[in-house]
């Protein structure tokens, strides 16, 4: 019998220098610096620096990258307007996803070949900054728009994650707010082999080009059980309504077999080592808005759910009524991922590109037994 990993659970497919998950000592390093630490201490910018070079900026480098992603803030022409075109009830992940799509036909106009496609490790790195920079204006446009709101520009004043709070709100956020934001970032830029990451290492295998394997990757983070979740968990949230709710709505959801989202882990079966981080950074906002409810429907729903089942949030769990409280619209905090795994994705680009073996699993074939066309009998 051939041993099947159902949904590769288990299975290490290579190995990666840029992040390590070790669910044993519910520890997660970003090339070697636990991210609990980079989280505390680190622009969102110094730790994108590090997923692609391996190092923490010197102050000079950090100023020199932190140039470069200021002059390349804009959304390009072509790609307002594509989102333009939109429906305005378009999921935004798929405007996004869109917005990457046409960023890459615009950036390879002219490259006729598919063998040079891929381009040169110098090219794929610039590739990468240039969409980091240009997300937040992307994702915040989006939210603005089907508010009815005008397009802000960037402020080159503020810092990637103050402007990215400029950039969708129009005002300059509070300084809490603002560590509470790039804490997030920081928290989802990167975990190793997760569902979105490895779509991108297996498109990046075929030798196509950093676009392509980033669409590719922003279509498996939509999914709810992967990123999809922090939206899905700001609906069981405004389902529930409040703490008092919980113990009736967790009754009929399990009665039902629903799926809790925000909970559980393919790889962190006793919790996920982000968690401590960004829900001490939910705590911050609580108290910041003055909103206690949310805190007490959260652990009510926690204490409730993690007792009755022993299955623990994951970062989506805190980081949804985080970006509520903030003020994004709930269909933004997908996007919000993608701002933010962008980093770690494209460094596993890198990463496939500069040690590449075609990814190309087996299977094991259960359908029918071998037969022929002449046997073949219409079902009339
Ligand atoms: N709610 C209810 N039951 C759950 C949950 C949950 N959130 N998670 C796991 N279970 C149960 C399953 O129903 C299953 O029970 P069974 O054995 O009685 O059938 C058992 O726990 C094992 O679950 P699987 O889904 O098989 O475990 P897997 O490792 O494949 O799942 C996953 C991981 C997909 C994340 C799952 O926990 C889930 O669906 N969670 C909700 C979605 C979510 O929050 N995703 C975010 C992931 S983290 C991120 O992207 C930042």
């Amino acid at each position: 019998m051939t041993d099947i990993k159902k949904g590769l659970a288990g299975v290490v497919a290579d190995e990666t220098a840029i992040s390590k998950v070790n669910p044993e000592t519910n520890s997660l390093l970003y090339r070697g610096y636990p991210v609990q630490e980079l989280a505390a201490t680190q622009p969102f910018e110094a730790v994108a620096y590090l997923l692609w070079h391996g190092e923490l900026p010197t102050d000079a480098q950090l100023d020199e990258f932190r140039a470069t992603e200021r002059a390349h803030r804009a959304m390009p022409p072509e790609v307002k307007e594509a989102i333009d075109r939109l429906p305005l009830d378009s999921h935004p992940m798929d405007e996004v996803r869109t917005a990457v799509s046409v960023i890459g036909a615009v950036e390879t106009a002219g490259i006729g070949n598919v063998l040079d496609a891929v381009g040169t490790p110098e090219e794929n790195l610039e590739r990468s900054l240039k969409l980091f920079a240009v997300l937040p204006a992307i994702v915040s446009y989006g939210q603005r728009r089907r508010r009815g709101e005008e397009i802000v520009e960037s402020r080159d004043d503020l810092d990637y994650a103050a402007n990215f709070l400029w950039l969708t709100f129009g005002e300059e956020a509070a300084p809490v707010v603002v560590d509470a934001f790039n804490r997030s970032m920081i928290l989802y830029a990167e975990h190793s082999f997760n569902a979105s990451t490895f779509t991108a290492r297996v498109i990046t295998s075929t030798l196509s080009d950093l676009y392509s394997a980033v669409v590719g990757a922003i279509g498996a983070l939509k999914g709810p059980l992967h990123g999809g979740a922090n939206e899905a968990v700001m609906h069981i949230f405004d389902e529930i309504g409040s703490a008092s709710a919980v113990s009736d709505w967790l009754d009929a959801a399990l009665a039902e077999k629903r799926k809790i989202m925000g909970f559980g882990h393919r790889v962190y079966k006793r919790g996920d080592s982000r968690v401590p981080t960004m829900k001490a950074a939910l705590d911050t906002l609580v108290a910041h808005y003055d909103r206690p409810d949310v805190a007490e429907l959260y652990e009510t729903l926690e204490n409730e759910f993690v007792s009755r089942k022993g299955i623990y949030p994951n970062l989506d769990y805190p980081s949804g009524p985080a970006y509520n409280l903030i003020g994004y619209d709930t269909l933004t905090f997908t996007p919000l991922f993608i701002a933010a795994r962008i980093t770690g994705w494209t460094a596993h680009i890198l990463e496939q590109q500069a040690s590449n073996a075609l990814i190309r699993p087996l299977s094991a074939y259960n359908g029918p037994d071998e037969r022929h066309i002449e046997e073949y009998v219409p079902d009339t």
